[in-house]
């Protein structure tokens, strides 16, 4: 059964002044993903969040949210979306059940109790009648996560939830997260530079730089590739790239510290070890590259330098 789209994000376009930031972004979440926003520093992520949000224009492009057009109606896309956009600002000497409570008088309809209902699901029962000025970093994002909460959201934007967090912060962030998606039924869309952050919760990326997608998919998906990566250490680079460039079957060759290396067709990797030796390339080894996800997105997102 197809899953209904929550957010279409479709040929988006953002610049400041001459810089585009945005540049013809195509993106989809479906209901029940936990959708990873991945991208280093810069790359336009919280710009993009910002538009969905509809907290800055956009300059070409639609951003369709619960099906309903940003632009052109922006109170029903908006009106099942909870968000935390960077750091959540609070009343610092009030606690946080009653910074909830002042955020809960915004809205008309809230059931009675959803205040204590919220502060439980992000495990905050217990300091909620403390002092927000006494809280730790982790607690403060739980409480930003919570004021996201508090209208019943059916889908939640967070940008970098996990950002300055200790590793101890960061996963209980994550296990908050899960646990909203399965119990609540939640959809959420994070923003993250860090690839073993959404790696460990998201069943589905998208991968931006410069304000471009690179891929996106499940990470099974992206993963599953027709070539394997290796890298061949040899002292005759280049012989080594001339040989093989001809054969049809390796490409995209790079240098490393002690050879080459490249991408070789999948099954092809006998065929590629002949080669060398039957043209006298003097080969040390061929080490196959462990394509986790990690490779993928450091390739992706830097590059090697190409030699040929
Ligand atoms: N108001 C603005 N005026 C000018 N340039 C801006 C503005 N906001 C963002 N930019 C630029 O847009 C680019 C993308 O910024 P953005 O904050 O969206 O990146 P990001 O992916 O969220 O990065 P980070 O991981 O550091 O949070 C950067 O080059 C940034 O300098
Ligand atoms: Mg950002």
């Amino acid at each position: 059964m197809k899953k209904e789209v929550v957010l279409q994000i479709e040929n988006l376009h953002k610049s400041y002044g001459q810089k585009k930031v945005i540049d013809g972004l195509n993106l989809s979440v479906e209901r029940g993903d936990i959708f990873g926003f991945l991208g280093p520093n810069g790359s336009g992520k919280t710009t993009t969040i910002r538009m969905i949000l509809g907290l800055i224009s956009l300059d070409q492009g639609s951003i369709i949210l619960n099906g309903y057009d940003v632009q052109k109606d922006f109170k029903k896309a908006i009106g099942k979306v909870g968000a935390v956009v960077e750091t959540p600002k609070f009343f610092q000497g009030y606690s946080g059940y009653k910074n909830l409570q002042l955020m809960a008088g915004l809205y008309s309809h809230l059931p009675p109790g959803r205040v204590e209902e919220v502060l439980e699901m992000v495990g905050l029962k217990n300091r909620g009648r403390d002092k927000v000025s006494s809280y730790s970093l982790g607690m403060k994002q739980r409480l930003g996560i919570a004021m996201a909460l508090l209208n019943q959201p059916e889908v939640v934007i967070l940008d970098e939830p996990t950002n300055g967090l200790d590793p101890q912060g960061m996963k209980e962030i994550r296990e908050m997260i899960v646990q909203l998606s399965l119990e609540q039924d939640i959809t959420f869309f994070i923003s993250s530079h860090l690839l073993h952050e959404v790696e460990q919760i998201c069943n589905k990326l998208g991968i931006l730089k410069e304000g471009r997608k690179l891929a996106q998919g499940s990470v099974k998906e992206l993963l599953q590739k027709d070539y394997e990566a290796v890298e061949i250490v040899t002292t005759s680079r280049e012989k080594a790239v001339k040989v093989l460039q001809s054969t049809g079957f390796a490409r995209d060759f790079s240098s490393t510290e002690r050879g080459i290396r490249l991408k070789v067709d999948k099954g092809y990797s006998e065929k590629l070890i002949q080669k060398l030796v039957s043209s006298d390339v003097p080969v040390q080894y061929v080490i196959p590259e462990n394509q986790s996800l990690e490779n993928y997105f450091i390739n992706l997102t830097e590059g090697g330098s190409q030699i040929a």
